[in-house]
This record gives structure tokens, C-alpha cells and sequence, in this order.
């Protein structure tokens, strides 16, 4: 890396919604980064990245291949490009020195992590691979409780994803991670914080998994009678119509226009007839049950680590927010109150600040020991839920370099 006293140089492949989300926040940090270079064949992307560097010798490059063909421009480039297209850039960009921080997923197989792993080994680099929870203050603080051992030996973890049905239809039926011959599965392309954070979390390398996902509700079998095959073709459930189907890609100009900054080909500028226009073509604008899609839209995973523990997660398109329950045997003082069971709730809000979480009883992390009921678990849990996927998003985009996916 260069001298502490001199800024981290960064380049970066792919100036999408990721790229340039970092990119941002590291403009944003005064002298400590300057970004030199970008590549990306949407010139439009390229020349916001070039604005966001604020750097009069910024170096633009219509793909990956003329960037790495230059000598090495930065100290660290970020892989941004989609799944299908991370190994190869990150391969060269290893040859060539670069530090990477590097998208995830690292690879589309296990030989092709395996073979980064080994290119970073032989020339010294360090790959950062975005697994941007595990840096937030709200994750940090639920894996400082868990290792502080308040809860006990954590022995399973019970978690959930829910995606939300309209991020679901926008990532996973219309746009990028839709066909996972392309892409990467959902297990990958969704799910790799989820089991990221699990085995963070359980600190132990996962051993073994069993899985079972399928397309149940996106196909076209369930597409409501009448529909048509791009909501801007006369649909009668979409809005112009009078219609109030739920994916109506309309709502790309009202209700889920935040959605729209991440695939509308211009980064900035937004005009309503563009948008439609551009919604007669793109992928964003066809029906939710007649797009070409095969990624899952529900998938349960169970998981043995290599410590004997285990933990289960749950993916599914229609619920909202993620949640997790962690379970450790009754302690043993317990046994000494035989009257009573110790259920321990702590609840933190994803949108709790990290100064707040101070565990007092008047704080947003409480410890209570209650009387069970006959129902109630014995031994100590620990639940966690955001509120809503908005509130999540809102902490993400203040607490992290950005959403998740
Ligand atoms: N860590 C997270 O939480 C998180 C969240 C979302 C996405 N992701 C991952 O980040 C990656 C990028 O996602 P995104 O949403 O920014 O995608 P994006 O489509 O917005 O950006 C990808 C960019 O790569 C460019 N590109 C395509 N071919 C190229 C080439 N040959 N050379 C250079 N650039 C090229 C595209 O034009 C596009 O601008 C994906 O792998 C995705 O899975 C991670």
C-alpha cells in the first residue's frame, strides 16, 4: 500500500451503483483516497465517476481489459462489475499489483476463488470482498454481544431474509441476478451476507449444507388475466390504466423511485417521457410473471459447522426484513431457580445508533429476565429485527458504503 501520508490511489472496473457508491464515500473522506481511474462501456457511468474523483488527470476506459492494459494506476482497484464478470478483471488486476476490493461474489466457482486466493497469496495482495455488514454498527454490535459470551455458547442461529417483493421482482425476475445461468444463484447472489454473517457470527468454518429452493410465484402461470407483456403497453393493471398491480413498473416514477438510480443507464438526469421510453425496452419494464427469470423465489438452507453447531436460514420474495434468533443452552446458574426459566430478549433496531446501544434498562438494548410461560423457550435468545426493509435501507445508506443487495 503507499505511505500513510500520502492518499490511498483507487481505480475502479464497472463505475455502476456499487463502484460508485464507494467511490463516492471515499471522495467525500477529504485527502485520504484519490481516484485516478475507471472503466466502464456506458459512458455515461464513466463520466460520473469522473465527476465523483473531482480530479482534473482522472484516466476513463471504455472497458476492464483497456484499463488493465495500462501499467498499474492505483493502489487498489474495485472490482465492480456484475457476477459473471468479477474473476477475470480480478485475475489481472492481481497480475498487475493492485490491492482489490473485490464485489461479492468473489468468483463464480470454487476453483476460481481458490485461484484468486492463491494470486493474492503469491503476490502479496490484499482482496477486501465486500461483505458490507460485517463493517455496520448494528451487525458489529450483535457479534461483539455474541463473542462477549453475555448470551452464553451460542449453539444454533435461526435466520430469515426476507427480500421483499418489489426489490425481489427488481433484482431477481427483472433485472440482473433474474437468470441464474448469467449470474449466480440466489443463494449467492442474495444470500451470501446471510451466510456470511452466520458463520461470522458462529465462528466456525460451515462444514456442511442441505438445500431446497424453487420459482413458485414468478412465472407465468400466475400473471393476472388480461396482462400484457410490458406494463407500458396498455396493461390494464398498470397505473395509466387504472390498474393497481403491485409490480407496475410505473412506480419506477413514484413510490420505488430509488430503485431506478441503480439500472437507469443515466446516473443523474431524470426526466419522466425518458423514463417511460426507457421502460418500453429494458428489462425493468416487462411484466413480473413474463420475464425470463429462474432464480428462486423461496429457498430454505440448513448448515453444520465444523464446532457441532448449526443453523438454518430462510430466504423468501414476500416477506420484508431479516431476522435471526440465537439460541444458547440455559446457563447453569439457572438450574439454582428452578421456579423460574430465563428467556433473555434483547431487541435492537437496525435503525438504533451505535452510541445508543449501551445495554441499560431504559436503552433500546435491554436485558430482562422474565417468567416463561409453558411455551416459552428455556435458555437464553437473542432476536433481532429491523423494522421494515426501508428502515434497514436507511441505516444501511447512513451507517455503510450502501444498500444491500
Ligand atoms: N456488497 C453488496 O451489498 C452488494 C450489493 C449490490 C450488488 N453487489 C454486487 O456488486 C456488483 C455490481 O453490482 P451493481 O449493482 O453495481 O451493478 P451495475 O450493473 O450497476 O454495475 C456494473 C457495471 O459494470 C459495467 N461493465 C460491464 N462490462 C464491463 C467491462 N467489460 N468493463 C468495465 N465495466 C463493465 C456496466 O456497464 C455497469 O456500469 C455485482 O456483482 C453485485 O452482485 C454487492
Amino acid at each position: 500500500m503507499s505511505n500513510l501520508s500520502q492518499p490511498l490511489t483507487i481505480a475502479a472496473v464497472g463505475c455502476g451503483s456499487r463502484a460508485r457508491t464507494y467511490s463516492q464515500i471515499a471522495a467525500s473522506l477529504g485527502d485520504r483516497y484519490r481516484i485516478t481511474a475507471g472503466a466502464d462501456p456506458v459512458p455515461q457511468r464513466l463520466e460520473a465517476m469522473r465527476e465523483i474523483s473531482d480530479n482534473p488527470e482522472f484516466q476513463g476506459f471504455d472497458s476492464a481489459d483497456a484499463l488493465l492494459a495500462q501499467d498499474r494506476l492505483a493502489d487498489v482497484l474495485i472490482i465492480g462489475t456484475q457476477d459473471n464478470y468479477h474473476f477475470e478483471p480480478a485475475k489481472k488486476a492481481l497480475e498487475k499489483g493492485y490491492h482489490l476490493l473485490l464485489e461479492k461474489p468473489a468468483a463464480q466457482s470454487l476453483e476460481e476463488v481458490n485461484e484468486l486466493a492463491r494470486l493474492a497469496k503469491k503476490y502479496d495482495r490484499k482482496i477486501l470482498l465486500c461483505f458490507v455488514l460485517r463493517y455496520t454498527p448494528f451487525y458489529s454490535k450483535v457479534h461483539e454481544i455474541i463473542r462477549s459470551g453475555r448470551l452464553g455458547d451460542i449453539i444454533t442461529i435461526h435466520a430469515a431474509e426476507g427480500v421483499d417483493a418489489w426489490h425481489h421482482t427488481h433484482s431477481y425476475v427483472r433485472g440482473n441476478w433474474s437468470r441464474t445461468d448469467l449470474s449466480t444463484p440466489m443463494i449467492i447472489a442474495k444470500c451470501s451476507h446471510d451466510t456470511d454473517y452466520i458463520s461470522w457470527f458462529m465462528n466456525s468454518r460451515c462444514t456442511s449444507v442441505s438445500s431446497y429452493g424453487r420459482l413458485s410465484h414468478f412465472t407465468s402461470a400466475h400473471a393476472p388475466e388480461g396482462a400484457a407483456d410490458r406494463c407500458t403497453s396498455g396493461c390494464p393493471h398498470a397505473a395509466p390504466q387504472g390498474g393497481n398491480c403491485p409490480y407496475d413498473a410505473h412506480h419506477y416514477l413514484d413510490k420505488h423511485a430509488r430503485w431506478l438510480r441503480m439500472v437507469y443507464p443515466h446516473p443523474t438526469e431524470r426526466n419522466k417521457d425518458d423514463i417511460i421510453k426507457w421502460l418500453e425496452s429494458s428489462p425493468w419494464g416487462r411484466c413480473a410473471w413474463k420475464c425470463d427469470n429462474n432464480a428462486v423465489d423461496h429457498q430454505v438452507v440448513s448448515m453444520e459447522f465444523e464446532n457441532g453447531n448449526t443453523a438454518s436460514l430462510t430466504m423468501t420474495a414476500f416477506d420484508c426484513a431479516a431476522t435471526s434468533r440465537f439460541t444458547a443452552p440455559k446457563p447453569a446458574f439457572a438450574a439454582a431457580t428452578p421456579t423460574m426459566d430465563f428467556q433473555t430478549k434483547i431487541s435492537l433496531s437496525a435503525t438504533t445508533t451505535a452510541e445508543k446501544l449501551k445495554p441499560s434498562r431504559s436503552n433500546p438494548l435491554t436485558m430482562t429476565a422474565t417468567k416463561a410461560t409453558a411455551a416459552a423457550t428455556t435458555g437464553w435468545s437473542m432476536r433481532w429485527m429491523p423494522s421494515s426493509a426501508e428502515t434497514a435501507q436507511k441505516a444501511h445508506s447512513s451507517n455503510t458504503p450502501s444498500k444491500v443487495t
